[in-house]
């Protein structure tokens, strides 16, 4: 059994989201499955425990199941029996292992577990040095997520226009990250650039991730945001109701090509259509330079997720269900990507390679 222990109710840190906390020996997570009904972290003192809250999407998000991932490789560190340093590492290996085989199309929770590993093999100072390493790695890929969004956060407002109302799906926010957010980490910077900003959310089924963690984040900020169902995006377009599209992205590979939430497709066709700009956000460690589209899995997830709302089954028994729980915008629909490093600018896939390294 994976070690779950009882949630706390949050209290401290109210008002700076942090999804994602290392805890001298336990990994402390806000549970995203309870939101919006209840604020609340979840704590973890083995890497099953961390494995078995990826795959539940009680920690979901690409950034966030990266740091998560890190550090569920640096609690199998520190709890390993191991005596030697290669013995250490080959616990450590085994615990990626379970690690890697939750979700695999986010490419941040690969690039989070093999920086894990990188810092237990380059450590000197036997087993101790091993584990220290592995914690401090982690805990700084946590602090350094953080800044990342708040420097993609200066780059992407300059996008924005006072006054402009900004699509979003999905949750791209704190929630997604361990703070601050990708495509809200752009809102956000607007605002904190002294720019009005309105948001419409897409519910984004069969999770909700629109509905319950965006509306979450953006009510609790004070943003002035409006919650529509998937079904709306094409009319609320099609009446110049939108000024820009944002999304987050799950990878986005050296072609070019934005794997994110499921209907981030449809949205980016549907923006196309009617001269709406559609802006993807994401960090450096979104992006996959060594792979081209074709070569990405998307997880296919439980059909109970589609024919049951809110545990209640609306679909009859007996129909097959297909669950993507991702699709790929191709870079033509893709007006221009907001990472950390800058702006890359249209055509993305000609582009890419100038801005990221
Ligand atoms: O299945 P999820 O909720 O983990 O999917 C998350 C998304 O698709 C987000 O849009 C993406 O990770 C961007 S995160 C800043």
């Amino acid at each position: 059994m994976p070690a779950l222990l009882r949630p706390v109710v949050l209290k401290e840190d109210f008002f700076t989201l942090r999804t994602v906390l290392w805890n001298e020996g336990s990994v402390r997570m806000i549970d995203q499955t309870a939101l919006p009904q209840r604020l609340t972290y979840r704590e973890y003192r083995t890497w099953e425990g961390v494995a078995d809250a990826i795959r539940r999407m009680v920690v979901r998000g690409a950034p966030a199941i990266g740091v998560a991932a890190a550090m569920g490789v640096a609690l199998a560190a520190e709890s390993s029996s191991a005596r030697t340093k290669e013995d250490l590492v080959r616990d450590i290996e085994k615990a990626a292992a379970g690690l890697r085989a939750t979700r695999p199309t986010a490419v941040n929770l690969f690039w989070g577990i093999d920086r894990a590993i990188e810092a237990a093999r380059k450590a000197s100072g036997g087993v101790d040095g091993v584990a220290k390493a592995v914690v401090s790695t982690a805990v700084e890929m946590a602090e350094d997520d953080v800044q990342a969004n708040k420097r993609l956060g200066r780059y992407g407002e300059k996008l924005l226009d006072d006054g402009d109302v900004v699509m979003t799906q999905c949750n791209a926010g704190a929630l997604a990250t361990v703070g601050y957010g990708t495509a809200l980490g752009v809102i956000r910077g607007a605002r904190e650039a002294g720019k009005c900003i309105k948001v419409i959310v897409n519910e984004t089924r069969p999770a909700l991730q629109g509905a319950r963690l965006t509306a979450f984040e953006l009510v609790r900020d004070g943003f002035h945001c409006t919650l529509i169902s998937d079904t709306a995006v094409g009319h609320m377009l099609s009446r110049g109701l939108v000024d820009k599209v944002l999304v987050g992205a799950d990878r986005i590979t050296k072609d070019g090509y934005v794997f994110n939430k499921i209907g981030t497709y449809q949205v980016a066709v549907l923006a196309n259509r009617h001269g709406v700009p559609f802006y993807p956000a994401a960090p450096r460690s979104t992006f996959d330079l060594q792979r081209v589209h074709d070569k990405v899995v998307i997880e296919e997830r439980p059909a109970d997720e589609v024919v049951k709302v809110k545990g209640r089954r609306i679909a009859p028994k007996g129909i097959a269900v297909a669950n993507p729980a991702f699709d790929e915008t191709p870079p033509e629909l893709i007006s221009g990507i907001v990472s950390d490093m800058g702006i890359i600018g249209r055509p993305v896939d000609q582009n890419l390679s100038s801005v990221i390294h």
